[in-house]
């Protein structure tokens, strides 16, 4: 099949990759030249696993394009996927302003039938009101089908070809036939295509994420209740996890959730139930929980030093938002790193990834380190924010050696508290008991 992508991030360059590799002609067109010219060149503008050997291998044969020129894009493409950033609005809901130029903008160029498939993450609504302002631009026939995206950052592309399910809004069964035929090669494994209104699968991405954020800010404050009574969440989670009704997933305590969707799409949720009169009172209180969360490890490093943080150094491991990804939009290693620096301490930060984004905020307000011992050099204390695999088994011989104390602050609770009293540290986790460091001599 021939398809345009209209916005070349983190959904729309995976979304175009995985559908040339599975033998489409795909061509990805974005607004921001200096992307695209660097597309062209080779060069991948965001980090996400496996996806730069993709877009290489596809673009040199041929399947996969770029361009800034959105009516060169669509001209020969039969189905059009919308996929810009739909950013929190000023009154904290979804800011369409994207994606309506991008529908004014297809429906000025347009020449021959289109199908064009949201897959942005927009409020409920959006589908119809762009078929109506597209349909006040051009008498060309056009469909407007809503494809939610699913993908995790970290594990977009294994995610995209190998989707949970696939669900598609659309008014005429002809178009969902045809998107069927588009995702057939990835649902080979008979996981399910669902078909529904375009309302429906609106809303659909809003009630999945805003479930999936209300189980991480009910697990930080179950965490907190159990710090504040001495139980320990971990083993309170492999009490619950057994329960089928319960299971396991999703259910880690941390400093709080951040990145590009579930912070916006939980305050849309908010917006939109406010639209219709509806209190939204879960999703108000997940928001505030998670609010209150991205704090924790700052909160805990003040305490620690007695509320002077003046002329301390603290190391912080991992800026990205979550593992494996550059993203660091929401992140909560930058509210930590946040108040660190208003309350006059020094920062010495390390991630695999994420380091030219947050140098491209912060400057040099940071130093800024290679590898993750590098951080600890005189160092206070160590803050982990994420939890990178790399972070997961260090030498704690050689940390305590670097650090001027041995004192963690692990937000992904990576390591296990008695152990790291063994060894000397003071160690705060999320939601368990501190045991006091061992007497390490010599
Ligand atoms: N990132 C995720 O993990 C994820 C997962 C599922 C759904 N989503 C949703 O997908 C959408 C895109 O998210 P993202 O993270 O890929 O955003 P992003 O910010 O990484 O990418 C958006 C791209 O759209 C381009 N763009 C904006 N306006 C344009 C225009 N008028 N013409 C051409 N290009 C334009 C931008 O330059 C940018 O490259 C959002 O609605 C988001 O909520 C994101």
């Amino acid at each position: 099949m021939k398809i345009a992508v209209v916005g070349t991030g983190y959904v729309g360059l995976v979304t175009g990759t995985c559908l040339a590799e599975s033998g489409n002609d795909v061509i990805c067109v974005d607004k921001v030249a200096s992307k695209i010219e660097g597309l062209k060149q080779g060069v991948i503008p965001i980090y996400e696993p496996g996806l730069s050997e993709l877009v290489l291998r596809n673009a040199k044969d041929g399947r996969l394009r770029f361009t800034t020129s959105l009516p060169e894009g669509i001209d020969d493409a039969e189905l059009v996927f919308i996929a810009v950033g739909t950013p929190q609005g000023d009154d904290g809901g979804a800011d369409l302003n994207g994606v309506w130029a991008v529908g004014r903008a297809i429906a000025e160029a347009i020449r021959g039938p289109k199908i064009v498939i949201v897959k942005s993450t927009v409020p409920v609504g959006t589908n119809a009101e762009l078929a109506r302002l597209m349909a006040e631009v051009t008498r060309v026939p056009f469909d407007v089908a809503s494809n939610p995206e699913f993908l995790k950052e970290g594990a977009a592309i294994e995610d995209f070809n190998k989707p949970d399910r696939v669900v598609v809004g659309v008014r005429r069964p002809e178009v969902g036939a045809r998107l069927k035929e588009l995702y057939a090669p990835f649902l080979r494994t008979d996981n399910p295509f669902l078909v529904m209104t375009p309302e429906s699968a609106e809303m659909t991405k809003y009630v999945a994420n805003c479930l999936l954020a209300t189980k991480i800010s009910f697990i930080n404050e179950m965490a907190n209740l159990c710090e504040a009574y001495g139980a320990d969440i971990n083993e309170v989670r492999r009490g619950i996890g057994h329960d089928q009704r319960i299971g396991f997933s999703f259910l880690f305590p941390g400093a709080g959730y951040g990145g590009s969707c579930f912070p916006k799409d939980v305050r849309a949720a908010i917006h939109m139930a406010r639209g219709r009169g509806l209190p939204a009172r879960m999703m108000n209180a997940v928001d505030d929980v998670n609010e209150a969360q991205k704090d924790v490890l700052g909160r805990k490093v003040r305490e620690h030093f007695g509320g002077d943080l003046a002329g301390k150094t603290v190391a912080v491991w991992g800026l990205a938002f979550k593992p494996r990804t550059d993203d660091i939009r929401e992140a909560p290693a930058l509210v930590l790193i946040d108040e660190l620096l208003a309350a006059g301490a020094s920062v010495r930060v390390n991630d695999p990834v994420a380091i030219p984004n947050v140098r491209a905020i912060y400057g040099d307000k940071l130093a800024y380190c290679d590898r993750p011992y590098g951080a600890l050099e005189g160092a206070d204390a160590l803050a982990i924010a994420t939890e990178w695999n790399e972070f997961r088994n260090p030498d704690f011989e050689v940390m305590t050696r670097l650090l001027k104390s041995p004192v963690i602050f692990d937000g992904r609770n990576l390591y296990d508290p008695a152990r790291m009293a063994a060894l000397g540290f003071t160690y705060h986790g999320i939601g368990r008991a501190t045991p006091p460091p061992a007497r390490v001599d010599g």
